[in-house]
């Protein structure tokens, strides 16, 4: 063959082919010599011939050797995570709440297995992989398109045809184990520290800045899930099946099931079976198969109503317990800590495990000394769930609460109607300081590079920075004095200060540590105040009357900003130019359903019930649940219960359907 760009293009199709069949199919179809020699050929014609270069050639998935920090894209669609559960039962709950919520309509559910990895969204453009980005925040990750593009089982360029002209496929990047074994054995012999799990590893790798280090190490990827315009089919089933034709690697193992027994026996199946896969998984998950369906079912704040996973339980083991230490949080909540002889469980060392609260140890009857047993749930701290009493020595002292703080020495307080104990002292503090510190420049509040743990407290040691506003004021000289900073090191700082004066009110908001008010109640108020003057205007009445703002959240904002060091750090923020407002796109849409109370009813096609509810809000009008003589609208879909419908036409009530209502407030 004498035309090299043919002979390229021949070449990058069959090595395409031979890479699908060995890593996606597991089957080989070539030897490695002949697939070798493919290859070079390929690397020395497109050498030759520079000009017929394609970055999603097959010879670019060995990765470069540039060093860079990651940038950052904002997910097209949140990445949310799943309602999970231990229980069977709940499941069974979960099928019988599903069925419901549907009005009894029948629905497939998906069984599949929960990896146990990290996740990762792909966005292909014309059937070619433009961009991979990890989960990130959930609404925006590291782009880490090239690490991605070492995964050999991953299609740079789609086969088949069918798919869209956009789309978005999610996936888990996993270290199938035996990568994994041969991972820590070359790490333990060059003496680095192991990784604790396949999942560590393989986040750890994604991470790393070297795409050919990527490469190396043999990450894999399994997709479970398609989200974009224009999907081949109507269900979640035959979208990976399409995918699969593509060239992805989806999860081989999906069953459509119908009824609560068919997915307790798998769930009962692959409690041992998934011991047998070659990839760490943690769990189950169930979907409902019929986009429609998922749509109508909607989202809560953090994951689909469509969806759940059955967690495996966890795996335990026995040691002994050396002595209890007590810690002391940002928010001043003392957790007692088991210090333990050190054992091995679920593929980690366990040193230290949580003992949560007085009521905990009180009801473990924890003794020093004890034998106990350690779990590893879902959680990333290993806790304590029973003693072996049997193996008690003679004597041995019951383990009690602390009364003091160990870190400043004030008497505790129990916050009432709950089983924490708290030092009150919070502006005095030191470890309650330097968590706020330590909260407020952490990646999901101001993202302030280069100030981590140990910078927060040596800032707070040196006496430069004493509240979060302090940060405002370090100058160049002040860093280079302390022993940690060089100047690099020091100008990152105070760049990454500098960038956070434009980070969002809400994020500022979640980034102030009010006690209660974590990440998704910050955006609540910010979208509900608009800026902190209102915020810190409001009663706690007033601040109920928010969605999903309960007294006790409304009681700790009235409470931290009726105290005079607050408002002062709030005013010295103001001045040092952070975000103290919503950008003016943020705010409402219109108020073209000013005074009207609409109920929705039925399923829609356009959108969920819960974006109609927020449609509704946003242009200024209430959602209500019941319909009485005060609804002005009745937003109705398909399936709508008879009883309503006669209700409104008994009423008088104006029916309107989705198109009619987007019409009304896109005016
Ligand atoms: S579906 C809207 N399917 O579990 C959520 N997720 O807690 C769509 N995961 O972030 C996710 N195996 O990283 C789905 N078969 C599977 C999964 C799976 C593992 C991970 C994923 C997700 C997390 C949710």
């Amino acid at each position: 063959m004498n035309d090299p760009r043919q002979r390229i293009s021949v070449l990058r199709d069959e090595i395409n082919r031979h890479n699908h069949s060995y890593y996606v199919l597991n089957s080989p179809t070539i030897s490695d010599f002949d697939f070798d020699m493919m290859l070079k050929e390929l690397e020395t014609l497109e050498k030759q011939y520079p000009e017929f270069d394609d970055p999603l050639s097959p010879t670019h998935r060995v990765g470069s050797d540039i060093n860079r920090q990651f940038d950052q894209a904002p997910h097209i669609h949140p990445m949310l995570s799943l309602g999970n559960t231990y229980s069977i039962d709940e499941v069974d709950e979960f099928v019988h709440r599903t069925h419901q919520a549907l009005d009894g309509q029948d629905f497939d559910i998906i069984g599949e297995m929960k990896y146990d990895g990290t996740s990762i969204s792909l966005i292909y453009e014309k059937g070619r992989l433009v961009r991979a980005v990890t989960r990130g925040d959930g609404e925006k990750g590291d782009v880490v398109t090239d690490n991605i593009k070492t995964i050999r089982s991953i299609p740079l360029q789609l086969t088949g045809s069918g798919w869209p002209e956009m789309f978005e496929i999610r996936g888990e990047v996993l270290l199938p184990w035996e990568a994994f074994d041969r991972l820590n054995a070359e790490r333990a012999y060059q003496e680095e520290p192991i990784f604790a799990n396949p999942r560590n590893a393989a986040s750890g790798t994604l991470k790393l800045l070297n795409p050919a280090q990527v490469a190396h190490r043999g990450l894999d990827a399994y997709f479970y899930y398609m989200l974009g315009e224009n999907l081949p089919a109507d269900n979640h089933y035959d979208n990976m099946q399409a995918a699969r034709s593509w060239g992805f690697k989806v999860a081989p193992i999906m069953s459509v099931m119908h009824s609560i027994s068919e997915v307790d026996e798998f769930i009962r199946h692959w409690d041992t079976a998934r011991k047998e896969l070659p990839v760490a998984t943690d769990g189950l998950v169930f979907k409902v198969n019929s986009l429609r369906q998922q749509l109508n079912l909607g989202y809560t704040a953090k994951s689909p109503r469509w969806a759940i996973a059955y967690k495996f339980p966890a795996e335990r083991a026995l040691t002994q317990l050396r002595f209890v230490s007590f810690e002391v949080g940002r928010t001043g909540v003392i957790t007692p800590v088991a210090n333990l002889e050190p054992v091995q469980l679920s593929g980690t060392i366990v040193k230290r495990a949580s003992l949560h609260n007085a009521d905990i140890i009180q009801s473990l009857d924890i003794h020093d000394g004890d034998i106990v047993y350690v779990e590893k749930g879902g959680e990333i701290i290993p806790k304590i769930t029973g003693v072996d009493t049997s193996a008690r020595e003679a004597g041995a002292k019951t383990v009690t609460f602390v009364s003091t703080c160990p870190a400043c020495g004030s008497l505790l307080q129990r916050i009432e109607g709950e089983a924490a104990w708290i030092c009150p002292n919070k502006y005095g503090c030191p470890p309650q300081i330097v968590g706020r510190i330590e909260h407020f420049v952490g990646r999901r509040m101001m993202n302030i590079d280069g100030i981590g743990e140990e910078t927060a407290q040596l800032l707070y040691d040196s006496g430069l920075v004493t509240d979060i506003a302090d940060l405002y004021d370090l100058t160049m000289p002040q860093l280079m004095s302390l022993d940690r900073f060089a100047e690099t090191s020091a100008r990152r700082v105070l760049q990454g200060i500098d960038d956070s004066r434009n980070v969002p009110f809400e994020r500022l908001l979640f980034a102030l540590s009010i006690p209660f008010v974590g990440e998704t109640g910050a955006k609540k108020l910010a979208r509900a105040t608009l800026d902190i003057d209102t915020l810190m205007s409001m009663t706690a009445e007033q601040l109920t009357a928010i969605d999903d703002i309960g007294s006790k959240i409304a009681e700790s904002i009235t409470e931290y900003f009726s105290c005079e060091s607050n408002r002062n750090i709030i005013e010295r923020l103001r001045k040092a130019g952070l975000q103290m407002s919503m950008p003016s796109e943020d705010l409402q849409r219109s108020d073209i359903l000013q005074g009207k109370t609409i109920v929705i009813s039925g399923t829609f096609i356009h959108n969920s019930r819960d974006r109609y509810k927020e449609l509704i809000e946003q242009n200024g009008g209430r959602n209500s649940g019941s319909i009485s003589r005060k609804t002005d609208y009745l937003l109705a879909g398909d399936n709508m219960g008879p009883a309503k419908l006669e209700k409104a036409t008994s009423l008088g009530i104006q029916i309107i359907d989705e198109d009619t209502f987007l019409s009304m407030i896109n005016k």
